[in-house]
């Protein structure tokens, strides 16, 4: 065979395995109908009012807001602008579909425009594959796309029980971005890298732009009956969850990991918040100095059944009276890409406007490990049971290439 034409095939077989080097995701199966609450990282492909964002995802606004901790009393704060480029995690319910767990609530309607690649890779940032999007809708041609359509859009989503190393966790879903390294991502999300190479089995700590891993993000859990409709409440160290119709709204941190619900007034009528047998009403505490210690009485939120709010009234002694509570800081609405912020696209330097990225880093060859490697075992890393689909056709390339570059020198050579 002609040289040129064999280099020519060579070439062009290397820029389209580069192509197909990115589609890995972690998985994680699952049983039974549980569900857990998740979050998704969206980068906006264009401005976006706040309401808007959330109508892609199908999320209630004031819950988008609250778990950027975005001040939601601010005036109408559901029609801010949030600027194109602009990192938001976006409330999900992760379920089982499938024998995986998936968010499976989120439908987009086909504008004029579209395509499934541009559904994919622009409007839901990579979160979803057009390959995922086809084979969902059972789409025989993709090219036949019409506008009005309604599509179902499965999105990535983890549980592990809602914890990471027996701590209550909230699971991040996360498109790795150009630049990102696994230990930049772990400093950035108060992580560390065995935690995220567990949760996503990885057997290397080193990830491709494109990837979607799971970050494990430290947090507080509830202790609702299963009856509520919030049962599994888990929220985020640094923000905050509305719940119970509007009613209440619960945070997490700074100062610990302890759940901490308070009315949210942002509802117009709520069930009775105060607790029986006391003027005190969720989120109020008094404390008493005795000898034995403090005596802390506290009403708490516990969850929300059939339309009513739960409260409970406890007492404890604690050896220190505590202080008022802190609550996680809130910001308004982010109007510019800032970097190093919670907002920041992607933990290592982005340039401002979609403009390009160079970063040594994103050089760092990929893994070429199988499909279903268990994790290297971290200190307690125990619910690391995620299969990192490391598409076959890797090792198909590498095979292919292989023998393509065995052809090539035995043509070369006369071999
Ligand atoms: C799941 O998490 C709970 C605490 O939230 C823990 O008690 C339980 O043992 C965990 N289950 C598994 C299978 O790890
Ligand atoms: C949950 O609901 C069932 C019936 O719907 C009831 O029998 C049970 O007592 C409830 N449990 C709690 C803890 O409220
Ligand atoms: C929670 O977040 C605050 C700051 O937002 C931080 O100081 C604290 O260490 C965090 N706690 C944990 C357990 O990650
Ligand atoms: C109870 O909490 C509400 C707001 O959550 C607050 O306005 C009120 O002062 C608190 N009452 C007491 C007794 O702490
Ligand atoms: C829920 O409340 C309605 C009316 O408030 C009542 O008829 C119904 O029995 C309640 N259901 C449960 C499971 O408690």
């Amino acid at each position: 065979m002609d040289k040129k034409l064999l280099l020519l095939f060579f070439i062009s077989f290397l820029l389209a395995a580069a192509a197909t080097a990115t589609a890995k995701s972690t998985i994680e199966p699952c049983t039974g109908g549980s569900s857990c609450y998740a979050l998704l990282g969206y980068t906006l492909y264009a401005d976006l009012k706040v309401s808007e964002v959330a109508a892609l995802f199908q999320a209630d606004p004031l819950a988008l807001l609250a778990v950027n901790a975005i001040d939601v009393s601010l005036p109408d704060v559901e029609n801010r602008i949030l600027p194109s480029g602009l990192f938001v995690r976006v409330p999900a319910i992760c379920s089982c579909s499938g024998g995986i767990r998936r968010s499976i609530s989120t439908r987009y309607t086909v504008r004029p425009s579209d395509t499934l690649a541009s559904i994919a890779a622009s409007v839901y940032a990579g979160l979803v594959s057009a390959d995922q999007i086809q084979e969902e809708n059972t789409i025989s041609d993709p090219a036949a796309l019409d506008a009005g359509t309604p599509l179902a859009v499965p999105l990535p989503c983890t549980c592990f029980n809602s914890t990471d190393n027996f701590l209550p966790a909230v699971y991040l879903s996360y498109v790795v971005q150009q630049g990102d390294s696994v230990p930049g991502i772990a400093s950035h999300y108060a992580t560390t890298v065995t935690d995220i190479m567990n949760a996503n089995s990885l057997g290397s700590p080193s990830v491709q732009p494109g990837d979607i891993i799971s970050i494990p993000l430290p947090a507080c859990s509830s202790m609702f009956s299963k009856n509520a409709t919030d049962y599994g409440l888990t929220v985020a160290n640094g923000t905050y969850f509305i719940t119970a119709s509007h009613c209440v709204q619960c945070s997490c941190g700074p100062g610990n990991l302890n759940l901490y619900c308070t009315p949210a007034f942002v509802a117009a009528s709520c069930s009775s918040m105060q607790c029986s047998n006391s003027n005190l009403i969720i989120g109020n505490f008094t404390s008493q100095q005795t000898s034995a210690g403090c005596s802390v009485t506290s009403c708490d939120y516990s969850g929300f059944v059939n339309g009513s709010i739960i409260t409970t009234l406890t007492t404890s002694i604690e050896p220190q009276c505590p202080g008022m509570h802190q609550l996680p800081p809130v910001i308004s609405p982010p109007t510019a890409l800032e970097h190093g912020s919670f907002f920041s696209p992607s933990p290592s330097p982005v340039a401002e406007s979609g403009g390009t990225i160079t970063n040594p880093r994103s050089s760092v060859p990929a893994t070429f490990s199988l499909p279903g490697i268990s994790p290297a075992s971290g200190p307690s890393g125990s619910f690391s049971d995620a299969i990192v689909i490391r598409p076959l056709c890797h090792n198909l390339d590498m095979l292919a290439y292989s023998l393509f570059v065995f052809s090539l020198l035995s043509s070369v050579y006369g071999i």
